[in-house]
């Protein structure tokens, strides 16, 4: 563990203008800093001393827990046995990888584009789209969050982090999550792609109905548009399988993975997809360059993750049992502030009585050491996203501290 005397206010003091003032000021009134020290399975340590439980793991970056053994094992080796490597070559490394995702993804899925960032592999994957359609409507769920990058912003629920950036890109149109009638009446011949997360983690964590993306993948094929699933949060054993949409057994024609992807150890995404798309490139193979994408390190980090996470998914989703009895347990003794908890596999959304309460929650659980976050776009539904490291010991301290959290609320 690294040792260091770097309280907040030091933090402040010393670094905060660097990261502009203003803004670590709100964060600091907030009650919300955290000078992080280190990292290791369930937990975060601050520069304080302080341990905090982390079911937030940055929207599932950290999908295996902090420092997970295996996948810091396999980064260590990779750093002495690989070198970077470079955008236009090859690798036994990067081929492992690709192998792994055609393996695991659904169906004819099988090409990979590789990128760093869930955002970059959105926009990719869009362009792609448009590419191998020749058209330019691209319609997406309402309330969605696919990133912060010129395609994936325009598709942003949230007007606060869009509108200072406006104009984004044209040909954009929101269709109602998870209502098939709204896309019957949106989709047409001049409809490049369908972008849709299986779980609208960022708005409700709403799942849809078990009959709504066999719909949209039947309106799909016969407009001919293609269908690009968002799996940055909802990949990598979120939803309980290892990609989300296998919950609802379609296979869409682009999918999309980051965050979970390297187990929290490498910056990398990828957009997986079914061969032919890629056919519109023709004589030249370079149509797409991203300098940083999928060194062998992070190939080798992020096939150890896939593997580490189809091992612990069984554990994991009975461990996910015990924390939704927990909630479920919670809302019924809390029906004032805690409404509902909506779960898929190891996604859980808190539905509480109002923004205000959903905050107060959230302060609250931090000032008693443990992170969790609500969505940019709604803050009575904070949600967890616990690892599937997750053990008794861990729920047994969420069950305490949210209780005497919820207990304070009006
Ligand atoms: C569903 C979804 N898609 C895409 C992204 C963008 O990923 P990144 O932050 O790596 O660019 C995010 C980030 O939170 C996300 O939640």
């Amino acid at each position: 563990m690294t040792s260091s005397a770097l309280t907040r206010a030091r933090f402040i003091e010393r670094y905060g203008r660097f990261f502009g003032s203003q803004r670590m000021a709100t964060i600091q009134n907030l009650g919300y800093l955290l000078v992080e020290a280190w990292g290791e399975g369930p937990y975060i340590f601050d520069a304080e001393g302080n341990r905090y439980l982390d079911l937030w793991n940055v929207g599932g970056v950290n999908s295996l827990g902090h420092r997970h053994p295996a996948v810091v094992r396999a980064m260590e080796e990779a750093t002495r046995s690989q070198d970077y490597g470079s955008l236009f070559f090859f690798s036994e490394a990067k081929g492992q990888l690709a192998e792994a995702l055609a393996r695991t993804t659904p169906g004819r899925l099988e090409a990979t584009l590789p990128a760093v960032t869930g955002s970059e592999a959105i926009d990719q994957a869009i362009k792609l789209a448009r590419g191998a359609t020749g058209r330019t409507e691209v319609l997406h769920g309402d309330h969605g969050y696919h990133g912060t990058t010129g395609f994936a912003l325009t598709m942003i629920g949230a007007a606060d982090m869009r509108e200072w950036a406006e104009p984004l890109i044209p040909d954009f149109r929101a269709i109602r999550y998870g209502d098939v009638e709204s896309l019957h009446e949106a989709i047409s011949e001049r409809t490049a792609a369908v972008v849709l997360e299986p779980v609208r983690t960022d708005y409700d964590g709403r799942a849809p109905a078990a009959d709504y993306f066999p719909e949209v993948r039947r309106l799909c094929d016969e407009h001919g548009a293609k269908l690009i699933v968002d799996e940055v949060v909802t990949g990598m054993g979120r939803l309980g399988h290892l990609w989300g949409i296998d919950h609802w057994r379609v296979e869409p024609d682009i999918l999309v993975t980051a965050k979970g992807f390297s187990g929290g150890m490498y910056p990398i995404s990828a957009v997986v997809m079914r061969p032919e798309i890629l056919d519109f490139w023709g004589a030249n193979p370079y149509r797409n360059i991203s300098s940083y994408a999928w060194s062998n390190i992070g190939a080798i980090v992020a096939r150890t993750a896939i593997e580490e996470t189809e091992r612990l998914l069984p554990q994991a989703n009975a461990m996910g049992d015990r924390l939704a009895a927990v909630l479920d347990d919670l809302a019924v003794r809390y029906p004032n502030a805690l409404l509902s908890v909506r779960r898929t596999g190891l996604l859980y959304a808190l539905d509480f009585r109002d923004e205000a309460a959903g905050m107060l929650f959230i302060l609250g659980m931090f000032k008693r050491g443990v992170v969790v976050v609500a969505s940019s776009q709604n803050l009575a539904v904070p949600k967890l996203y616990p690892p599937l490291i997750l053990q008794n010991e861990q729920i047994a301290e969420f069950a305490e501290k949210a209780e005497d959290t919820l207990k304070t609320l009006p």
